[in-house]
């Protein structure tokens, strides 16, 4: 099983300057992704197409989007289908986000649907999954992420998930972009839990499935985090913007 090694570039970047940053990223890691790792990126939708040119020839390199709408088609002013995701490239979609969830209002439903419709579609789909820094300190750090899995794979079909089309990110909400990491204790506990909680759900696939640590996740921590128990990959935002610091997360 690869390390994936995921960015997430949220609403940052035009098309040039995702370009420039994928071409960079590619210049500086491809000879030393070797045979455990593969880096995956989420750019805006404007700039998929630009990153899509970028990896063209990149071996371990692919991309994915950070949001679509769970419809074949339709009056959905503003939305875009997984269907024109994948006329442009996209290997895998996110779900479940917890911007998507605090800032646009997602539900455990809304994210469910998504994913099983990304399944459906044929798209690799990483769900993403973390407590609030009020759950956290009420001890509801299992049930919340027992809920989020349980309830963010009710509608898909577990019995087609495996370790290459799947990933969980465990993303406490409290340590995203506020350079507030959480501890490796936590971290440990986390996905301990989450394998423990996939394997109730979809048995011994459970142990393929990787799942990657997401929240403030820098080049100078970055190669201590993989290590943990339970830890196959990382879902970086701020450190992810720059090719340089990408590339020293990637190869850590
Ligand atoms: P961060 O974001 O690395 O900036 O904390 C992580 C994420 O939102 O996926």
């Amino acid at each position: 099983m690869k390390y994936l090694m995921a960015a997430n570039w949220k609403m940052y970047k035009t098309a040039g300057e995702a370009r420039e940053t994928a071409t960079d990223l590619v210049a500086r890691t491809a000879d030393s992704l070797g045979t455990d790792r593969e880096v995956l990126v989420f750019p805006p939708f404007t700039a998929i197409s630009a990153v899509a040119e970028a990896f063209e020839n990149a071996p371990g390199f692919s991309y994915g989007a950070q949001n679509f709408h769970p419809a074949d088609e339709g009056a959905f002013t503003g939305e875009i289908a997984p269907r024109m995701l994948a006329d442009l490239g996209c290997a895998w979609l996110l779900t479940g986000h917890s911007e998507r969830r605090h800032v646009f209002g997602e539900t455990d439903e809304t994210v469910a649907a998504k994913t099983a419709y990304g399944r459906t579609q044929g798209f690799n789909v990483c769900l993403c999954i973390g407590e609030t820094i009020e759950q956290r300190k009420a001890s509801q750090v299992e049930a919340v992420l027992r809920r989020q899995l349980s309830t963010g794979l009710a509608d898909a079909d577990g019995a087609a998930l495996d370790g290459a089309n799947f990933a969980v990110a465990y993303e406490p909400v409290w340590a995203i972009g506020t350079g507030e990491v959480a501890g490796p204790d936590e971290i440990v506990e986390a996905h301990a839990i989450t394998r423990r909680v996939l394997g109730e759900l979809l048995g011994d696939v459970a142990s393929q499935i990787r799942i990657l640590y997401g929240g403030s996740v820098k080049p100078d921590n970055a190669a201590s985090i993989i290590a943990l128990d339970n830890v196959e990959g990382v879902l970086v935002g701020g450190a992810s913007l720059l090719a340089e610091s990408f590339a020293r997360i990637v190869t850590a």
